[in-house]
């Protein structure tokens, strides 16, 4: 005790300052989300996050060569596709915008890391993550499995080196993980939104994606952000149901899931800083309130503290551009 422990000497400066650090964040263990459109030579910023550009398959090849310059590793593809229909049907097509960028990444990029969003609300007209029973007004869950097996095998076949289903319907891992693995895609590993809440953070992604939901809102397959139990046997599902790598979303309000998710599972946990906390820092930055760079720094360090091996986080690139 006081005066003999002084927690101030390991303070002094930044050499013993470095010395102790317990927690560190590195470029490999980060996941730069993007978002890609049809069309030809199109970037076009994001209003709602500032930085964000939605680009044309030419123009999304110039960005990965980009940030591989910079020394980032692997990116998260999310598609908006020309049309949508009530089945989400570009979502699995061959020619479809996502299948299209991976292949284009696989042949101008060979070494960038493709993880795949595989979800259906980009997709469908109503803008929900599965098909619609229309009786119930709801999502429906089992014929909505088959879809999205189809949608993760058509990104495993167009050459993706990892699916992350965002979906939230029960059973999805095990459908997909059966998929991939009869058509000879056992290799491919699959990184489970296991831990989604139903969040009032996506709003600036929804923006990006078209995908709001035209009626209702996702609490009937996302979770309750008042629940810390339940993650527990989302994630204990997910583990058992195949998934390779769990995730949390959002990051930074779910911390104490994140850190209790480290604590349960030897599985690698991923965290998600949405496009709402990325949002909140820009637009606090961008009127002086507090120094953008720092709090992104932060921000990301808290999430690796908190035990998330990998942050997926729009400031990927502003990171390898610091660091
Ligand atoms: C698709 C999906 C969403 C996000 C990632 N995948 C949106 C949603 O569930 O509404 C959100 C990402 C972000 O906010 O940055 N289901």
């Amino acid at each position: 005790m006081f005066p003999e422990y002084r927690p101030r000497r390991l303070r002094k400066n930044e050499t013993i300052r470095g010395l102790i650090r317990e927690t560190s964040l590195e470029l490999s263990n980060l996941i730069y989300p993007l978002f890609v459109v049809p069309g030809e030579k199109i970037k076009e910023p994001v209003s709602a996050m500032p930085g964000v550009e939605r680009f044309s398959v030419d123009m999304l090849v110039e960005e990965v060569k980009e940030v591989m310059d910079l020394g980032l590793r692997s990116v998260l593809l999310f598609g908006i596709p020309e049309k949508k229909d009530r089945k989400g049907t570009q979502a699995w097509v061959k020619t479809g915008i996502v299948q299209r960028a991976i292949e284009a990444l696989k042949k101008k990029c060979p070494d960038i890391y493709v993880i795949t969003d595989v979800c259906l609300c980009e997709y469908t007209s109503h803008g929900h993550c599965g098909l619609i029973d229309e009786k119930k007004k709801d999502v429906s869950n089992d014929p909505s499995l088959e879809l999205l097996q189809k949608t993760a095998l058509s990104h495993a076949r167009a050459g993706a080196d990892m699916v992350a289903p965002s979906d939230m319907m029960d059973g999805r891992v095990a459908a997909i993980r059966e998929a991939l693995d009869d058509s000879g895609f056992e290799d491919i590993p699959i990184m489970s939104y296991a831990v989604k809440y139903a969040s009032s953070f996506y709003g600036p992604f929804r923006e990006a994606a078209e995908s709001t939901p035209q009626f209702g809102d996702r609490r009937t397959y996302q979770m309750d952000p008042a629940n810390k139990r339940e993650a527990l046997r989302e994630a204990t599902l997910d583990m058992e149901e195949g998934a390779d790598i769990l995730m949390v979303k959002p990051a930074m309000p779910y911390l104490d899931v994140i850190h209790l998710l480290r604590q349960e599972f030897t599985l690698p946990i991923a965290a998600y800083q949405v496009s709402g906390e990325y949002a909140m820092i820009k637009a606090a930055g961008a009127n002086g309130w507090i120094d953008t760079d720092r709090v992104m720094m932060e921000s990301l360090l808290s999430i690796k503290r908190a035990g998330a091996d990998i942050i997926i986080t729009y400031f990927a690139k502003d990171v390898a551009q610091k660091i």
